[in-house]
């Protein structure tokens, strides 16, 4: 990355203000899944080890409407840094403001502060300048990390307008984002292989086409595969699909059968998928082989299968890929020296009444056995996994440490990967910067 990082610049005895993305799931105050802010510790623990730099910590979590929206609050997030730092984190209830301002002046050197959510304020979503002032006003801060991964590509006020105003450099996290998925991107050892899924593939457009661009295997899978199949002319009974983008989807599957023909290269859409009438773990669920060719073939031979073996009835919904479709991608991945995955195959997150595994993730779970090996000791592709739920799977499934790189950004990490320019990273400090540019603002009261 060709930005200053946290390591270029000398906090010696500096108020740190630091932007995280701690926009982690809640759920009654309870926090569901910590990887971001676990992922953040080692920039904290770099500015803390600087003799007597103290450290304010800014983040957002959720759309709040108002502070009045106390399922956004980020006070779990502060105990929860408490208990991961091993040491006390305050906790202000305002980033702007008295609160905020009493707080950070009761902050010792080693000290480590974090403010409450940044969208309680409408100004931080429309990057203004005022409000990024009053936060640095307030904290008294000198130099500014930009460590929220996550957030990056919005041109917020603590994104953008805030780095007007101080100092800006990259934490180690976001360093370590930007290198990794660069890299992959730019230099992938091939085989490289693609298994892009989720809910909208209006979401995935500008991706899928960088990915058709440059790997030899594109799987998709997810709900976003039944606009491939809607497109295809498969019936897709009461699957859930995008009919506003369908055109788009013909455009992307038009332009992946030409780069078949013209050079090395596989698109692979589901042959077969897990059915059920409801999306419920107890529900029946049956598998539709769709191009009858396989499974179904085999017990029916020589006469066709019946129409139901390859139709997806009309009150029927796709819930996940089958096995053979999960079998041609496992072994894809399996010949492939680096692995790009995005999306999970089909919906992980409902239980089963069977125990040990759900009934719409088997696809899912068969793809990330050939990404990590059943033994998981075998030398492995390169795996590099982005996406929010994908990584909420893999966290509840204790599979994050059996990756490469998991990425903290769900819609970071696309525009990165889809070579979108980032106005947060943009807007820190040019390695070759000799001297910050930027302006610290008077302190005065608010
Ligand atoms: C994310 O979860 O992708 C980031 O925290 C950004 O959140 P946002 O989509 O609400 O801006």
């Amino acid at each position: 990355m060709n930005k200053k990082t946290v390591r270029d610049v000398d906090l010696k005895g500096k108020r740190v203000l630091m932007r995280a993305d701690y926009n982690v799931p809640i759920k009654d105050g309870v926090i569901i899944d910590d990887y971001r802010i676990k992922q953040s510790l080692l920039t904290i623990q770099y500015i803390l080890s600087q003799e007597s730099a103290s450290l304010v910590i800014i983040s957002h979590l959720g759309r709040p409407k108002s502070p009045a929206d106390k399922d956004c609050t980020l006070a779990p997030v502060a105990k929860r840094l408490t208990k991961l730092l091993g040491a006390d984190v305050a906790f202000a209830g305002d980033c702007i403001g008295e609160l905020a301002e009493q707080a950070s002046n009761r902050l010792n050197p080693g000290g480590v502060l974090l403010l409450e959510n940044v969208r309680f304020h409408k100004e931080e979503e429309k990057n203004n300048p005022e409000f990024a002032k009053a936060i640095v006003v307030a904290t008294g801060a000198k130099v500014f990390v930009q460590d929220g991964f996550g957030v990056v590509h919005r041109a917020h006020a603590t994104t953008e307008a805030i780095t007007k105003l101080l100092p800006s450099v990259a934490g180690l996290l976001l360093q370590k984002e930007v290198d990794t998925i660069t890299k992959v991107m730019e230099q992938p050892e091939h085989p490289l292989v693609a298994v892009v899924g989720g809910a909208k593939v209006s979401d995935k457009i500008d991706i899928l086409r960088r990915l058709i661009a440059i790997a030899d295997c594109v799987a998709v899978v997810g709900a976003m595969a039944n606009n491939f199949l809607k497109a295809e002319g498969v019936n897709i009974g009461k699957s859930i699909y995008e009919p506003e983008v369908l055109d788009t989807t013909r455009d992307i599957l038009e332009t992946a059968r030409k780069t078949e023909a013209s050079r090395q290269f596989n698109f692979l859409v589901p042959v077969d998928v897990v059915v059920s009438k409801a999306l419920d773990g107890s529900a029946l669920t049956r598998e539709v082989d769709l191009a009858s060719h396989s499974l179904s073939d085999i017990e029916a031979y020589p006469k066709m299968p019946p129409v139901p073996a390859y139709t997806v009835a009309p009150d029927e919904l796709i819930l996940d890929i089958g096995p053979i479709s999960a079998a041609y991608i496992g072994g894809a991945v399996k010949n492939s020296k680096t692995v790009i995955w995005n999306g999970t195959c089909g919906v992980t997150e409902t239980k089963g009444i069977a125990g040990a595994h759900d009934p719409f993730a088997h696809g899912t779970r068969i793809v990330v056995d050939a990404m990590i090996g059943a033994s998981r000791r075998h030398q492995g592709p390169f795996t590099l996994v982005g996406g929010g739920d994908t990584v909420s799977y893999m966290e509840t499934q204790g599979l994050v440490g059996d990756f490469s790189h998991v990425s903290t950004g769900g819609g970071a990490s696309l525009d990165l990967m889809s070579g979108k320019t980032l106005p947060g990273v943009e807007a820190l400090l040019d390695k070759s910067a000799s001297e910050p540019a930027t302006q610290m603002p008077e302190p005065r009261r608010l």
